[in-house]
């Protein structure tokens, strides 16, 4: 199965009673183990959690660390661009060449890399003074 379809087939299990927006994602590690996450809404809308940030937990809790390909579905009439905060949290475990596919249900797709969403990524470099 591609990643977009893994995406696709995890998608429905979003738990989304606020936005009704569904949101799957898929993650291939560097393993080539692939790891799907969905988001999860909350009552206090900011504790919700994006897919991207489910499938990334569960390639931590699976044993894995670094990122070789990610794909985001939802069944919007663009492809859906990760928010800020998981374009930080993909760059956390991700080269700046991993390729993102952003996917709509009606097969509309975007071909983007982590390093391309998020230009300037804060690294670790940053914190070193000498
Ligand atoms: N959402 C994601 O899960 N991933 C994205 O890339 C964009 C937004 C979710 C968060 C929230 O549950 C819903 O979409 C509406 O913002």
């Amino acid at each position: 199965m591609s990643l977009v379809d893994e995406a696709r087939a995890i998608r429905d299990r979003a738990y989304v009673p606020y936005s009704n927006f569904k949101v799957g994602a898929a993650i291939r590690a560097a393993s080539g183990k692939v790891y799907v996450g969905v988001n999860v809404e909350n009552v206090a809308y900011p504790e919700g959690t994006c897919a991207e940030a489910g499938a990334i937990a569960a390639m931590i809790a699976g044993g894995d660390t670094r990122i070789a390909e990610v794909a985001v579905i939802a069944d919007s009439p663009e492809p859906v661009p990760c928010c800020g905060g998981c374009r930080q949290k993909l760059a956390e475990f991700a080269d700046a060449d991993v390729p993102v596919t952003l996917a709509t249900m009606a097969g509309k797709t975007l071909q983007t890399t982590v390093g391309q969403i998020l230009p300037g990524v804060f690294t670790v470099a940053h914190m070193q003074r000498d």
